[in-house]
């Protein structure tokens, strides 16, 4: 039975398009399959002047997809309120807590808060030290403070967020997002690796070779130029993204499967990562398409003509523990590549005895567009003598399936309202994953590395390949 939950949500950056993409189709979504129902609230908040008429629209706007009838969506929204409000003013929040209190004994909701920072960083501070100095932390139910990224944009700048948000907050109130925790296959590294015996006596330095992390995008930076133009590659997909995945793949066994068990696995091998060198990253940047149809990333809207952020990363991470003795994870990412796919390869070793000559064989985990897994095997050919041939043993999920599991913010947002921390950053990782790319980073000033460019709509520069054919390997996926 589908078990109701019961919360005020009160968002800050309610008018971001974050929130309309996201989390009001997600709302929705849960309030469809009842974990939602009569007993739940949101107090939308941003600065821009709203009635609650006008806000309830635009969420009835953003769940246009999947409404299932007029009249559900507006009873869903009807649990809807709007306040103007600036982040600074300590009167905005005397108002907003008058009117937490309302809908709290409105809707019965016995005091549980879920506060969704959806703005700039810079305020995250600020809000929470409102929250609890004009107490709007409850005395009866839960507070958890959701966060979206970017969380800092080094250790640093991180780490004084982090000291802000916890004097207010417990880092078990804390749920910072990570998209890509919430999606199902990256949730299935766990259980495949945990749940198979065959997997986990062959998931170590004996029997794999290198994974390769692929998170490759076709799409540009659209609207987001001024943001991205400060971030890059390296600090919007590796630091959050390719460090979970690769934590999530190279993690001893939990003993069991807890939030501290998993996040005190996972922030241990990322503290066994090598220290950088910066012949093994390449930063690339995308100049215009060879075809001509897409123009090169200097040009794009609020982006810097002489910029050399990066919108390609690839790298060689190399984990110096005893599971792994050295071996390296090949990560890449970029926009505007050939296609979009998330994906990872584990390449195994050649057998042992190798009486056969075979290729290494491969598991693939298609994470998107393509949900499941393809094994990559050497059978023999049929015919006369033992020569080889490769098989694939795949399950691969069908659209109809793909199109009715959740979507990773409806995962998420459950999982809060259920108080399960699993699937979100811990501060462990967070900032074990900063003072990696801060190396990074540095190599990369110091070094005066250079941009390498590369066409838009391919699978990234030259110097991406050559990561890989210095060590006699080379990308599984090259479309
Ligand atoms: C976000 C990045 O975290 O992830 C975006 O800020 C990127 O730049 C997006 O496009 C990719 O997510 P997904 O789920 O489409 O792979």
């Amino acid at each position: 039975m589908t078990q109701e939950n019961k919360a005020l949500f009160i968002i800050f950056g309610a008018t971001g398009d974050l929130a309309h993409r996201k989390l009001y189709p997600a709302l929705y979504r849960l309030y469809k399959k009842g974990f939602l129902s009569e007993q739940f609230a949101v107090i939308g908040t941003a600065r821009r002047e709203w009635s609650d008429d006008y806000y309830q629209d635009v969420v009835m706007d953003a769940i246009e997809d999947s409404v299932e009838s007029e009249e559900h969506g507006r009873s869903f929204a009807s649990h809807f309120r709007y306040q103007s409000h600036n982040v600074k003013d300590t009167e905005h929040y005397v108002t907003l807590k008058k009117l937490a209190d309302t809908l709290d004994s409105e809707y019965d909701l016995d005091g549980n808060r879920v506060f969704y920072l959806s703005m700039s960083p810079s305020f995250f501070g600020t809000i929470t030290d409102h929250l609890k100095q004009e107490k709007l932390i409850s005395d009866n139910g839960f507070n958890r403070v959701i966060i979206e990224k970017p969380f800092g944009s080094d250790y640093e700048s991180s780490k004084a967020l982090n000291d802000d948000i916890l004097e207010s907050f417990d880092e078990n109130q804390l749920y910072r997002i990570d998209h890509y925790l919430g999606k199902e296959m990256i949730q299935s590294i766990l259980t495949l690796r945990f749940a198979n015996r065959l997997f986990e006596n062959s998931w170590n330095k004996d029997a794999i070779d290198h994974m390769q992390i692929t998170l490759s995008e076709q799409l540009g930076v659209e609207e987001r130029g001024e943001y991205y133009d400060k971030s890059g590659a390296l600090k919007d997909m590796v630091q959050n993204h390719v460090m979970q995945v690769l934590s999530l793949l190279t993690m001893d066994a939990p003993k069991s499967y807890t939030t501290n068990e998993v996040r005190n696995k996972k922030v241990d091998v990322l503290k066994a990562l090598k220290t950088p060198v910066v012949t093994d990253f390449v930063r690339g940047q995308y100049s215009e398409s060879e075809d001509g149809s897409v123009t090169a990333y200097r040009l794009e809207d609020k982006v810097n003509p002489h910029s050399t952020t990066d919108t390609f990363v690839a790298g060689k991470i190399v984990i110096d523990n005893d599971t792994w003795d050295k071996m390296p994870v090949y990560i890449r990412t970029g926009k505007r590549m050939t296609k979009k796919s998330t994906r990872i390869d584990i390449v195994f070793k050649q057998s042992e005895n190798n009486i056969f000559n075979d290729t290494p064989t491969h598991l693939t985990i298609h994470v998107d567009p393509f949900e499941g897994f393809e094994l990559t095997l050497n059978d023999k050919k049929i015919g006369p003598g033992m020569d080889l041939t490769p098989m694939t043993l795949g399950s691969l999920r069908s659209e109809e399936t793909i199109e009715n599991s959740p979507e990773a913010y409806e995962k998420l947002i459950l999982d809060v309202l259920r108080g399960d921390e699993t699937h979100f950053a811990h501060w462990g990782e967070v900032s074990e994953s900063w003072k990696f790319i801060d190396q990074i980073k540095r190599l990369w000033e110091d070094t005066n590395h250079p941009i390498a460019f590369y066409p838009a709509l391919s699978m990234g520069p030259k110097e991406a390949f050559e990561l890989l054919e210095k060590d006699g390997r080379q990308w599984v996926w090259n479309p």
